[in-house]
């Protein structure tokens, strides 16, 4: 009895598959590089999963082992049955055993206690073992860079976060808070959800296994593409961010010898590489407050640094008696010519120029 093999041939099957956008078909187009052009010369391999309702992550691993040199192409196999699986080249979130030097990837046996590592301890799905030991070489080839260039690591590092992780903690069914609350609302839209949805309702008049390797399709192009929206926001977006706040931190103490008032060179998203930043390289004292120019006024902000990036509140806020106050008003209270504003909580204020942001923030560690 052998599963339904699914294949795609080639990127506009893909594309009318899966109702995939033209870009985000684009993008997966690109990670499946068939690198014979002549198949029947080449031992096509074959990737293995259970039948049955699917989840998002071996709809993931999937998608990603395909992405790999090793099993560029291969046939997805769906099937439960151990004589199937034995005979295939990999096997993931089935068959009881996690054994990479053999490509067995399961992670529902008793024992399996396996994590990221790097500090990350969410148990481990099929995702984020075939991502353990394949993101690395996957990210690679993305960026064009050696496996050992250092943004290759960091990038690594920093979709496991904000991508993968979520994706083997809610498989394997761990909470993302220690509460016992009801929570105040449903999300019901994160990735595994809408994955999870995509198996055929149990409605549907039409139960077969061709149809529900359709269906599994849809997963996988789904949660590729955004795994591949995750990668290129990192490397084109997230990456030159992270350059820009490292070198506007490392030159802080040409602003001020305090060492706690940076000045960010060009605006980008400073705020949660700024934390990490800080952590990485124990930057201590901490950074008080930032500077950066408002892109359409031209004027200058001095922004107070949150106390981590999930609270409002600030490190030390600007003045109490400057809150709330604008232009003159403000400039007088705060003896600073060309004042324009501070907001009510003190997180923010801003000053037509730059020497006048400085000042602020200056008096501001001195109050
Ligand atoms: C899985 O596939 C086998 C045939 O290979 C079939 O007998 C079995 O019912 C399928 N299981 C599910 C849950 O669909
Ligand atoms: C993901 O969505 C499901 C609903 O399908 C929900 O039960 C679960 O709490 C959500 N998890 C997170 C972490 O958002
Ligand atoms: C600021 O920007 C320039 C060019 O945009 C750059 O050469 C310089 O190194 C940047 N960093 C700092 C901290 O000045
Ligand atoms: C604040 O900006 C205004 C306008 O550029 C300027 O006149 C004023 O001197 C600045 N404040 C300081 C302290 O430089």
């Amino acid at each position: 009895m052998f599963g339904i093999r699914i294949r795609f041939q080639s990127p506009l099957l893909l594309q009318t598959l899966t109702r995939l956008s033209p870009m985000a078909a684009a993008a997966a187009a690109a990670y499946s590089p068939n690198p014979n052009p002549n198949p029947a010369k080449r031992k096509i391999k074959r990737v293995g999963t259970h039948n049955g309702s699917f989840h998002c992550d071996e709809a993931l691993g999937c998608f990603m082992i395909r992405l790999t040199d090793s099993f560029s192409d291969a046939d997805v196999v769906r099937s439960r049955d151990p004589q199937v699986l034995d005979a295939l080249d990999a096997v993931l979130d089935v068959g009881g055993v996690y054994d990479p030097s053999r490509h067995r990837y399961d992670h529902h046996q008793k024992g399996f206690a396996e994590v990221f590592g790097h500090g990350f301890n969410t148990k481990l799905s099929s995702a984020g073992l075939v991502y353990k030991h394949f993101g690395m070489e996957i990210i690679s080839k993305e960026l064009q860079l050696d496996v050992g260039h250092p943004d290759v690591l960091r990038l690594y590092l920093a979709i496991y976060k904000s991508f993968v992780e979520a994706i083997d903690a809610i498989d394997n069914g761990i909470n993302q808070y220690d509460t016992d609350q009801p929570p105040k609302y449903v999300s019901n839209t994160n990735l595994s959800s809408r994955v999870g949805r995509l198996n055929p309702d149990w409605m549907d008049p039409d139960q077969s296994s061709e149809k529900e390797n359709a269906a599994f399709d849809k997963a996988m192009a789904l949660a590729g593409s955004e795994f591949l929206e995750s990668i290129r926001f990192h490397t084109k977006s997230w990456l030159p961010a992270r350059s820009i706040v490292n070198e506007c931190l490392t030159a802080r103490g040409n602003i001020d010898p305090s060492g706690e008032i940076m000045v960010l060179n060009k605006s980008c998203p400073w705020k949660l590489h700024l934390f990490e930043l800080e952590e990485e390289f124990k930057i201590d004292p901490p950074i008080k407050y930032v500077l950066y120019q408002d892109d359409r006024s031209k004027h200058w902000r001095v922004q107070a640094v949150a106390v981590s990036p999930d609270n409002f509140e600030s490190r030390r806020p600007l003045p109490l008696s400057w809150r709330g106050l604008r232009d003159e008003d403000l400039s007088k209270e705060s003896d600073i010519p060309g004042c324009v504003f501070v907001h009510m909580s003190g997180f923010i204020g801003g000053n037509q120029s730059y020497d006048g942001a400085l000042a602020m923030a200056r008096a501001a560690l001195k109050i």
